[in-house]
């Protein structure tokens, strides 16, 4: 397993290059299931998790290849529901091709998904969206098994607007007889995006992005080229290391459109932040201003996926505040992470309660999930000395080479095997 060596203390300085986001593309690969004719998708980053839901794909009969910086994936020959258990355990976004799948096989066997370590996450949602479209759904030791010969669209409301349930049913929903509404949707940006792919293959899809989608089913979807949306939430991870660490960013490929709500909690933190069309440009002292109070909350609320990165910004700013997550209440695993790193921070229920401190300093500090592993990096980036952060692998679930961008914007940032380690 791989580590990052991490001399903090200095500031950003150069460009960073967006990549396509990585919840786009998990629900994107599902729904090329779901297509079952070749869809190629256009400059296609290394994640570990979609390398894992690509494998998914091929493991059931499906192909893919790499060509021209995009994937070219072609599920027409799917010869099975039968989700090979390993692969399935470790990526939780997995579930999401269930609706995709059994509209192909008219059945669907899995053991209960993976993912992150950030908490329980049922799969309850996608059940009731399912079994809403006519899926019968059972827990056969620990199994679970799912069959339809043909799904036919319903009215749904579910009880949380669930970003995979919304997805796992738009999916399902888009080849299925007759017409389906979902009602509290999730409104994430990545979803419109898959609605957006599903349209261009055929499907008739209006309302992704709002709370109320309606999808008129389909016969059969043809294949398409796609490029999906820019990675929002790296964009945000690379605005708040600017804001932790002070320098200058140029942060090009993604605008700031989808990210609103960090750049109205984080901005008067930075000296200027300009952008344009798919450029954002911040500049910023590295000495954050107080924050009071960050909620988390599905989307258009304050992105989750930014908490521990504002976090490590918190852990520094000047003066006090909370941080109270809404979507996945025990996501705090990285907080005692970051008391090693000698930050003031106390979890009581979903809040973390943070005293700034004048400075961190360096420490041995572990991963336990992808953007938990995202804020230490920055924490151990602003903390005076040598930091070791173990858990690398985490990371690498949704950045692409993240210690490349970093240590192209001029930090200290090593990544190297254990057993290199040991003999420097
Ligand atoms: C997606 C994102 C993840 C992000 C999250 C919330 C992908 C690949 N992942 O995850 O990065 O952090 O949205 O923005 O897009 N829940 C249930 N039952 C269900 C489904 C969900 O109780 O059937 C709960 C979860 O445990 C969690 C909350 O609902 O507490 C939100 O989960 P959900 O929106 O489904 O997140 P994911 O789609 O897994």
């Amino acid at each position: 397993m791989d580590k990052y060596i991490i001399n903090g203390g200095n500031k950003t300085s150069g460009s960073v290059r967006i990549d396509r986001a990585k919840n786009s593309l998990l629900p994107i690969i599902a729904a090329s299931v779901a297509v079952g004719e070749k869809c190629f998708i256009e400059d296609f980053p290394h994640y570990s998790d979609t390398e894992t839901m690509l494998e998914i794909v091929r493991a059931m009969g499906g192909k893919y290849r790499k060509k021209n910086g995009g994937v070219e994936i072609d599920a027409s020959g799917l010869s099975t529901g039968f989700f090979p258990p390993k692969l399935f355990s470790k990526i939780r976004a997995s579930v999401f091709m269930l609706g995709a799948v059994i509209s192909r096989t008219g059945y669907a066997e899995t053991v209960l998904p993976g993912g992150c370590n950030i908490g329980a996450r049922p799969v309850d949602i996608h059940i009731y969206a399912l079994n809403r479209l006519g899926v019968e759904t059972k827990e056969e030791n620990g199994r679970l098994v799912c069959r339809c010969e043909k799904m036919k669209g319903a009215d749904m409301e579910l009880p949380f607007p669930s970003v995979g349930a919304t997805e796992n049913a738009v999916i399902a929903a888009s080849v299925a007889e007759g017409t389906t509404v979902i009602k509290n949707a999730a409104r994430e940006p990545e979803i419109a995006d898959v609605a957006r792919f599903l349209n261009n293959c055929g499907a008739k899809i209006s309302g992704a992005g709002s709370p109320i989608i309606t999808i008129e089913g389909v016969k059969r979807l043809k294949g398409t080229d796609y490029l999906p949306v820019p990675d929002r939430i790296e964009a945000g991870t690379f605005l708040l290391a600017t804001v932790l660490l002070g320098g200058e960013t140029e942060i090009t490929g993604c605008g700031i459109q989808n990210i609103s709500a960090i750049i109205n909690k984080t901005e008067h933190s930075a000296c200027k932040l300009y952008s344009f069309n798919d450029k954002i440009y911040i500049k910023a002292k590295g000495m954050p201003e107080r924050i009071r109070k960050i909620v988390t909350a599905p989307y258009p609320g304050y992105p989750t996926d930014l908490q521990s990165q504002t976090a490590a910004v918190m852990s520094v700013a000047n003066g006090s505040g909370v941080l109270t997550e809404t979507v996945f209440p025990s996501r705090f695993g990285y907080a005692s992470q970051l008391k090693t790193l000698g930050a003031d921070i106390t979890v009581k229920g979903n809040s973390a309660y943070i005293n700034g401190v004048k400075s961190l300093a360096g420490g041995e500090v572990y991963a336990e999930d992808l953007r938990g592993g995202a804020g230490l990096t920055l924490a151990c980036l602003k903390a005076e000395g040598r930091s070791v952060l173990h858990g690398v692998e985490h990371i690498d679930r949704g950045y692409d080479r993240f210690e490349e961008k970093l240590s192209a914007l001029g930090l200290d940032i090593k990544r190297v095997k254990n057993q290199i380690t040991r003999e420097l």
